[in-house]
């Protein structure tokens, strides 16, 4: 549905040009219906943060490098290996942003937002990029629509989050869905387990791949995410967070699972789910695609608490928890479910002229239509009156109108219904009028 190419038609246009320029591996077009939809989605996304009390944030796609390594974490892969890093003109080491947490973190602590009233509750929609290998689902430049809460150490704030995700999925229709939740725990659980894991892992480090090895080091708590070592046995039998949680962590998430339940919202407790950036405390969670067939890229969007992520970056000490959806992602999980986005668009007029050499009249009104709020196209390319009906019936006009000499001289207008056929003629000052009684119920007419 996304990934859309012309590579034959406008190879033979192009003939004489050397080599077709194409686009970035791992990148698509939006165009023709795909457009229709993401356009749809973006209406109900910002229906559902109207309902939410969310406010839409734009930060720039890319930031000070130092931003995604310090803050979001040296020894997430994302930033690791998958950033696009470049030095601008001016010497300045720059990153395309990766993922939208870390650009709303920095533009928050920016502009002061911690001294407003708290929650300050954000939502944005737009690019990401990572350098992965491309793949159905996984793209290079991808799109993400997310929200992020700060101020809130309540967990109600998780599950406020949380519901978010699960009810906009809902919304649009979408059934196979799997929501799976963890703890991560607070600061001091989190070093409990990782002094466990170091322990643990010390005698089989040699074992581990070069990444691990790495991780090790840095953040042990990351070798259980890893892809390459994840079937070995000393994997299966690490110590389990879920048993170094202390009894604010273990409260935290009870609470959260409570108020899931109060909205009767389906999870499962899902103690695999580290994620991969390393900001998350307390909790962490994951919505599968759980639809028969759809490929390994199936996580639709995913989340989590970062309660020093803001003071890490530089700011004071804020909590925040916040999700992300890979929209492409949805996209497909939309295509196997067969949900069609949004209705038909239809066009109320189309217009055209019948031997006019000079179209002043026609276009005249044409904006007074379009500036009336009605959908209007018109003949560009001097159809003949066949090929404008024809064009009319394509776009699904509900009405059309001719105009020639004789209406150009009488200042009048011949409309059309297109369903009836009927035949109207009339002053052009009736016609929003007119346009307006049909068209508020044409059904019946
Ligand atoms: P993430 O898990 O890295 O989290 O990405 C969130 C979602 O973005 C994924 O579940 C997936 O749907 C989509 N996604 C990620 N990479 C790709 C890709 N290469 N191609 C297509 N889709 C992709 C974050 O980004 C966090 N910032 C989420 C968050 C917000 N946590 C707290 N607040």
């Amino acid at each position: 549905m996304l990934l859309l190419t012309f590579k034959g038609k406008i190879g033979k246009i192009l003939n004489g040009v050397d080599k077709m320029i194409q686009k970035p591996k791992g990148t698509y077009d939006i165009l023709g219906d795909s457009s229709d939809n993401i356009l749809y989605l973006k209406k109900i996304i910002e229906a559902l943060m109207d309902k939410y009390n969310y406010k839409y944030f734009k930060t720039p796609m890319f930031e000070a490098s130092e931003l995604f390594h310090r803050g979001v974490g040296e020894t997430t892969d994302i930033v690791n290996k998958e950033t696009y890093d470049f030095k601008d003109r001016g010497g300045r080491d720059m990153t395309l942003r990766p993922e939208g947490t870390a650009g709303i973190v920095r533009s928050f602590i920016e502009n002061k937002l911690y001294v407003s009233s708290m929650p300050v509750k954000a939502w944005y929609f737009g690019s990401m990029f990572r350098y992965e290998r491309p793949q159905a689902g996984r793209y290079r430049e991808f799109m993400q629509f997310g929200v992020e809460a700060f101020g809130a150490d309540d967990p109600i704030m998780d599950a406020e989050v949380i519901s978010i995700m699960v009810n906009f999925f809902k919304i649009l229709g979408l059934k196979g869905i799997k929501v799976n939740i963890n703890s991560l725990g607070d600061k001091e659980s989190r070093e409990n387990y990782r002094k466990a894991l170091l322990d643990y892992f010390k005698p089989y480090v040699k074992d581990l791949c070069e990444d691990c090895r790495n991780r090790y080091e840095k953040n042990p708590l990351r070798i259980l995410d890893c892809k390459v070592d994840s079937n070995k046995d000393i994997m299966k039998n690490a110590p389990k967070l879920t048993d170094y949680l202390n009894e604010n962590s273990k409260n935290h998430l009870e609470k959260v699972k409570t108020y899931l339940d109060s909205m009767n919202i389906d999870y499962i407790v899902n103690p695999s789910i580290v994620r991969g950036l390393d900001y998350y405390t307390h909790t962490v969670f994951e919505v599968e695609a759980d639809i028969k067939g759809f490929g390994s890229q199936n996580v639709l969007g995913a989340g989590g608490r970062y309660d020093h992520l803001v003071e890490n970056v530089g700011g004071p000490s804020v909590p925040g928890v916040g999700f992300a959806i890979g929209i492409e992602r949805l996209m497909l999980a939309l295509q196997a479910e067969n949900i069609k986005l949004g209705e038909e668009k239809n066009i109320d007029l189309y217009a055209f002229g019948y031997n006019l050499n000079d179209k002043s009249y026609l276009m005249n009104i044409v904006n007074l239509l379009r500036m009336n709020g009605f959908n209007v196209e018109m003949d560009y390319l001097n159809r003949n009156i066949k090929n404008n009906f024809k064009k009319a019936d394509k776009l699904k006009a509900k009405f059309i109108m001719i105009v020639g000499e004789e209406e150009m001289e009488k200042n009048i207008v011949t409309i059309k219904n297109n369903k009836t056929e009927e035949e109207f003629k009339m002053n052009k000052e009736n016609i929003v009028e007119f346009l307006d009684s049909k068209l508020g119920g044409l059904d019946e007419s």
